[in-house]
């Protein structure tokens, strides 16, 4: 359980759900933790855990749209632990509106969380990682940064944080920093899941393939896979983890229908 021994994590939205699950994985397999989040009572909840269980680990107030507060973050990182390794981008917001009923407020406020954050992150984690020896970058989109969704602040901003990743691995590989996207589908156990209507969870829920929804701990085992030298050679790449929701949620319907009418 040591593969990130010696390695540094720093995880926004770390207090609840999938960044949680991230945090608690990266230390119990070594890492040091900087967990982040808006959320103080949850956050230093994960500490405290951590720190029980004998890990490495320490809180602070992040607002992932700050860069007053990200210049924070990795300097604590940096003075307490050394240096940073591991930067996961997994702060986000759902706005749940149309076009037509996003105001420009809504917009901004999504787009400073689940874009800008990132971006900021990025600019002032990296020199600080390549200081430190390189690693690995994960910016925790979603399926919808891959397809249409029906709020459009939210899939406008997921769909920006798949190309800054691109952008990012070209820019940060002579730095030895690899930098990928994950795409989950619906996530149980999370606040964002549970914010979704009984009506919408259920339509969701018909479109999966696997007919059933991911967890946290699975996004983790993902996130630590990128995270590690397990995948060395692994950049730039966008990785859904939906239960086949994008790769054919349409055709899978069809076949459902299908089945349904008894033809
Ligand atoms: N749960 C899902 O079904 C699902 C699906 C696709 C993508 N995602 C993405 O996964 C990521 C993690 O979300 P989750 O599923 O764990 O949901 P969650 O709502 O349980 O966790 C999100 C965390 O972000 C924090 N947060 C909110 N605003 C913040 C801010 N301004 N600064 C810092 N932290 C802030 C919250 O306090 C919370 O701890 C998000 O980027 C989300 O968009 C989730």
């Amino acid at each position: 359980m040591s593969r990130f021994a010696g390695k540094v994590a720093l995880i926004t939205g770390a207090a609840n759900g999938q960044g949680a699950e991230e945090a608690r994985r990266f230390a119990a397999e070594g890492a040091s933790v900087v967990v982040t989040d808006i959320d103080e009572a949850n956050g230093q909840k994960v500490v405290d855990t951590i720190t029980e269980a004998g890990g490495k680990a320490a809180w602070c107030r992040h607002d992932a749209g700050s860069e007053a507060d990200w210049q924070a973050a990795i300097a604590l990182a940096r003075d307490r632990f050394g240096g940073l390794n591991i930067l996961v981008n997994n702060a986000g917001i759902v706005p749940r509106t149309t076009i037509e009923e996003t105001s420009l407020g809504a917009w901004e406020k999504a787009m400073a969380i689940n874009l800008t954050g990132p971006m900021l992150g990025m600019k002032l984690a990296a020199p600080l990682m390549r200081d430190s020896g390189g690693g690995a970058i994960v910016n925790v989109s979603s399926a919808a940064g891959l397809m249409a969704h029906y709020d459009a602040a939210y899939t406008a901003s997921k769909w920006g944080l798949r190309g800054l990743s691109k952008t990012a691995s070209v820019e940060f590989a002579p730095w030895g920093i690899r930098v990928n996207s994950i795409h989950p589908g619906q996530i149980e156990g999370t606040a964002l899941f549970s914010s979704a209507s009984p009506a919408l969870a259920q339509s969701l829920r018909a479109s999966i393939p696997m007919e059933r929804a991911g967890t946290p701990t699975e996004c983790a085992d993902l996130v630590l896979f990128l995270s590690s030298d397990e995948s060395s050679f692994i950049t730039g790449a966008e990785i859904a983890i939906d239960g086949g929701y994008s790769a054919g949620s349409t055709t899978f319907m069809r076949q459902q229908m299908k089945k349904s009418l008894g033809s």
